[in-house]
């Protein structure tokens, strides 16, 4: 969808739809009002008679002769002294949806001009509220052409579409590698899409296959994917700007198990359906990846992917096998499906060698998480007070929301092995996030800030929410293109 900007008079804005959004409990002012007149008071009706409350969302469609649009949807915003870029955010998605209904392929937008930022969050709610994922189903497929956003401040307007447009790209490029079915999603075609991105954005990328994994002594992520045909793959993508060779960089670290069958400690079938979402961590690196440069992003990045596929076979990796984890930490794997804690191990490790300013890392790492937070946010745990801040920043900025877990070293007791340095499960029922948390901080040295991001619990939905349908979220995405802009 491409997203224009206009400044002429709304109700003079030829389009197939003009949605006019509407606080709830306001008169009617400006191209409400002179609409409003012009159709004897139909609006001012639907309000006082036919129970249009204008609450956050709700829609009415009215036809009229009298402006340059036929039909204009009204768009209800709630109550004006709640009113945030989130509430328009989701409204402008909820309003894409009924412009769908209709089969009109351009709309146009008129944007309230009451606060900071409503061209990005109407931009964002419309690109991300249309996304319908129905790659694989047959027959034509309804898709948008253009958006107008009609605006008094054009000028402010026209750099957030702009940047709308980029990040929204982004994210659903982030979706579409998550709704990828696993029968089309191995850790070899996760580095192609990111040799594909640097490609396209003039970036260098490296891929490690399975004999250099094992050369280069990561033997967890070696362990993890040896029982799948689909061989793991170490991939590194790195952004420099100009002027920024000499800087540490930031590192994005993403676990990619293209599919978690749980290995020999098998996930039940309901808990397995959806595990070709548990390379989301990874899909988010390569969506921010692929937008830093036209973004303008000024900071150097080292994208990080460790990829897997999580499988049973003779070669599969046994409850009780021990490994070696890049470091040199020793780790018993007793449970195979605590498998995303391994594969970061060696991710981790390596990227603390390249010394970084900082590091985060994003991954569907527990079930815990989505006991505790549900699908509103996601776990946040780290070494440094200052990062966490700027992502909780970023994360109230972009509704991405975070929730920051302690980790207080009492916990560490509870992942030391018996017969190893580690072992990959603490055996007790409590604090399941917080103690991968802790095993994963054993493979970041000491002085490096960094940031686990646990987005098991929002990076895919089962029914549809806000901006998404069914399915990946593309959670993060919007939060660290934020992060990277302060
Ligand atoms: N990929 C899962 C976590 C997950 C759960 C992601 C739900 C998305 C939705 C992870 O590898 C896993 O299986 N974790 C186990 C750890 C346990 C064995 C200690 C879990 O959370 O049950
Ligand atoms: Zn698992
Ligand atoms: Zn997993």
């Amino acid at each position: 969808m491409q997203i224009a900007v206009s400044s002429q008079n709304p109700l003079e804005v030829s389009s197939g739809a003009l949605i006019l959004p509407l606080f709830s409990g306001e008169e009617l002012s400006g191209a409400l009002a002179e609409l409003d007149k012009s159709l004897d008071g139909l609006i001012s009706d639907l309000i006082e008679n036919d129970g249009f409350k204008a609450k956050s969302g709700e829609h009415r469609l009215v036809y009229t002769q009298s402006g340059a649009s036929k039909r204009v949807i009204l768009l209800g915003l709630g109550e004006k002294s709640k009113f945030s870029v989130h509430v328009l955010r989701k409204a402008a998605a909820k309003a894409v949806k009924a412009v769908k209904t209709l089969n009109k392929t351009e709309f146009a937008f008129v944007l309230p001009d009451a606060i900071e930022g409503e061209a990005l969050a109407v931009g964002e709610g419309l690109i991300l509220g249309a996304h319908a994922f129905d790659d694989f189903k047959s027959g034509d497929k309804f898709e948008f052409n253009s958006a107008t956003l009609v605006t008094t401040k054009s000028e402010a307007a026209e750099a957030e579409a702009t940047r709308a447009a980029l990040i929204s790209e982004a994210n659903l490029k982030a979706r579409y590698l998550v709704n990828l079915p696993s029968n089309l999603k191995s850790p070899d075609l996760l580095a192609r899409k990111a040799e594909e991105i640097a490609l396209e954005n003039g970036l260098k990328v490296t891929v490690w296959d399975e004999n250099k994994i094992l050369e280069e002594r990561m033997g967890a992520l070696y362990g993890v994917g040896m029982g799948s045909d689909n061989k793991p793959r170490f991939i590194v993508i790195e952004y420099t700007p100009e002027g920024t060779e000499n800087d540490a960089p930031i590192a994005l670290v993403g676990k990619g198990m293209t599919f978690d069958s749980g290995g020999y400690s098998i996930k039940p079938a309901a808990s397995m359906e959806d595990m070709k979402d548990d390379m989301a961590g990874a899909a988010v690196v390569l969506g921010v990846m692929s937008a830093v440069k036209s973004l303008g992003v000024k900071k150097r990045i080292l994208g990080v992917i460790a990829s897997a596929e999580n499988m049973i076979s003779s070669n599969a990796q046994r409850p009780g096998d021990i490994v070696t984890a890049r470091n040199g930490k020793t780790i018993e794997v007793l449970n195979t499906d605590a498998e995303g804690r391994l594969i970061l191990a060696d991710a981790l490790s390596w990227t603390c060698e390249q010394n970084p300013a900082q590091i985060i890392d994003f991954a569907t790492l527990t079930g815990a998480i989505v006991i505790a937070l549900g699908h509103e946010g996601a776990g946040l745990f780290s070494n440094d007070d200052e990062l966490s801040g700027v992502l909780e920043a970023a994360g109230i900025a972009t509704n991405e929301k975070l929730w920051r877990f302690p980790l207080w070293d009492d916990y560490n007791e509870a992942m030391k092995g018996p017969a190893s340095d580690l072992k990959n499960i603490s055996g007790e029922r409590g604090a399941g996030s917080i103690v991968a948390a802790v095993f994963l901080r054993e493979f970041v040295t000491e002085n490096t800030p960094w940031a686990h991001l646990d987005i098991a619990g929002v990076s895919f939905v089962r029914s549809e929410k806000h901006l998404t349908p069914r399915g990946a979220t593309g959670f993060g995405v919007r939060l660290i293109l934020d992060y990277l802009s302060r």
